[in-house]
């Protein structure tokens, strides 16, 4: 990870390196808290945050899910983000990262008696799955980790907790000379993959899995929306692992992965094993939009003066 200069915590900014927390921080031994993941952009016009307001509200409704209450609101939380990527000056695309979590002061398993604390981090991060991802497509593994189901844990919250499912299938996944795993739900159906939402291409029909079993994507909206526009048919339907070994692309979508095309599962090719003519597509339109090159999407973007 690449230093930056402050990060910003209950209110004001400190050094990067003095952004630190007691060893009794609740979050840490419980893993009760909540998080988002925004990506800045260097568009023509400077840096824009992509989608601010809908992570921020999705970081607001995590925290109800998992009973904590944020002592900020949703313009107070933006305009903090903002302050963040103005103080830090970056020169390169950076990522946000908000945290809401439960700090020193009470001990044991229940959570409501620990202060709540937020802390807003962001730094210079590059293609989440490797520049050469983005454009050759990444080979994926099954997980033999079943996604949290939603009868144990809540999937529509972007909580910490969360993730150790995702980083036991990550984990499996590289161990086993993959580059990303693909999380099955109870029934066997596609669910998501570790930090992304999937989807795949047949005959020309987009298809992707509602988000029974998986976080409410804000890039897998944003790809949706995209893809009726290009006059896309786009399917919200369960997908089996067998299917997408015979589908004609596979593709990953996150505010990390981007469009991340997947030319493998379980070493099973998919299509021409290497980054499909639609994916292509959403690809660049996706980044037109980010970039601010698609008028048509400049609301989703929060340009930093
Ligand atoms: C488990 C999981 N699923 C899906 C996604 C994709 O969500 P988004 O597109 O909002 O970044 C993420 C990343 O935030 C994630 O961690």
């Amino acid at each position: 990870m690449v230093e930056a200069k402050s990060i910003w915590m209950d209110g004001k900014l400190v050094p990067w390196m003095e952004a630190n927390v007691h060893i009794l921080t609740h979050t840490l031994h419980y893993g009760n808290g909540v998080f988002e993941g925004m990506r800045a952009y260097k568009t023509s016009k400077g840096m824009a945050i992509f989608r601010l307001q809908e992570h921020t509200k999705r970081l607001l409704n995590s925290a109800k899910i998992v009973a904590i209450e944020v002592p900020y609101s949703q313009s107070e939380l933006e305009k903090a983000q903002i302050e963040v990527i103005k103080d830090n000056d970056f020169k390169n695309n950076a990522y946000v990262r908000p945290l809401v979590y439960l700090g020193y002061g009470a001990m044991g398993v229940y959570h409501k008696n620990a202060p709540v604390r937020v802390a807003i981090a962001a730094w210079e991060w590059g293609a989440y799955l490797g520049e050469e991802g983005l454009e050759k497509g990444i080979e994926v593994k099954t997980s033999s980790f079943v996604r949290n189901p939603a009868k144990s844990l809540f999937g529509k919250a972007k909580a910490c907790g969360n993730y150790l499912n995702s980083q036991m299938a990550k984990y499996e996944a590289i161990s086993c000379g993959y580059e990303e795993a693909l999380l099955l739900d109870e029934n066997g159906m596609i669910a998501e993959g570790s930090g992304e939402c999937f989807f795949i291409v047949r005959d020309g029909v987009i298809i992707t899995p509602p988000n029974d079993v998986s976080l409410e994507s804000i890039t897998q909206d944003s790809v949706i929306k995209i893809a009726k526009d290009l006059g896309f048919e786009v399917q919200r339907r369960n997908i089996t692992r067998d299917e997408v070994y015979i589908a004609d692309e596979a593709f990953f979508t996150g505010t990390a992965a981007e469009v991340t095309p997947i030319s493998s599962l379980d070493k099973r090719i998919i299509g021409s094993g290497t980054r499909g003519e639609v994916t292509k597509k959403l690809q660049e339109a996706y980044f037109d939009v980010v970039y601010g090159r698609n008028p048509k999407y400049s609301h989703w973007l929060t340009y930093i003066d």
